[in-house]
């Protein structure tokens, strides 16, 4: 009968060791995929919101002076697509103005994420198919022409890049 308290009493610490020592380690790698989650959370939701890729300085320094370039045996985009005669909409740029203001391709950089840009599905993005020549995997029918023959062509290859084609 004495034996009985001595066990009960051995026993308790035992129990309270097994049961701190399970909330310890549990704790541990719960918080752990806690902030793995979190992080995990940080670089999704701007995938989600399609906020990804379509960085500005590169459409100003880059996309941009595109619209503006002469192509051999084309007219350059600014010539049909300023204004909002069509989808790509470009600011006027009056007589001896070479380039936007800053305002002014801020204004043309919305219109365009917004309009021309398909932001789910990047590849299909009316930018891209719609001056591709249609031999080098664009749109049939473009009224300014075939502005880029094939895919290969650098300013095409900029502006894929920039809309997120991998
Ligand atoms: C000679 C005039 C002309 C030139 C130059 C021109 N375009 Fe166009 N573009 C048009 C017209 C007109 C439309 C609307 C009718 C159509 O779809 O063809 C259009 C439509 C578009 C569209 C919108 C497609 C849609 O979803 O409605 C895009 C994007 C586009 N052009 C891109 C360009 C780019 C980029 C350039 C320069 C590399 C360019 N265009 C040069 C006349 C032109």
């Amino acid at each position: 009968m004495t034996a009985a308290p001595i066990g009960r009493y051995s026993c308790v610490p035992a129990a309270h060791t097994w049961a701190f020592s399970t909330s310890i380690h549990k704790a541990k790698p719960t918080s752990t995929i806690m902030v793995r989650m979190k992080t995990a959370l940080l670089f999704l939701i701007p995938v989600a919101l399609g906020a990804q890729a379509l960085d500005f300085e590169v459409y100003r320094t880059k996309v941009e002076p595109i619209f503006l370039k002469k192509k051999p045996g084309h007219a350059r985009c600014i010539v049909c697509h300023e204004g909002t005669r069509t989808a790509l909409q470009l600011q006027a740029l009056p007589e001896g103005q070479k380039a936007f203001t800053p305002e002014q391709s801020k204004k043309n950089y919305d219109s365009i994420v917004q309009r021309v840009v398909n932001k789910a599905n990047p590849t299909q993005s009316a930018l891209l198919m719609h001056p591709l020549a249609h031999e080098g995997g664009g749109d049939e029918f473009h009224s300014g022409g075939r502005q880029f023959e094939t895919k290969n062509d650098p300013d095409w290859k900029t502006l894929a890049a920039w809309v997120g084609v991998k």
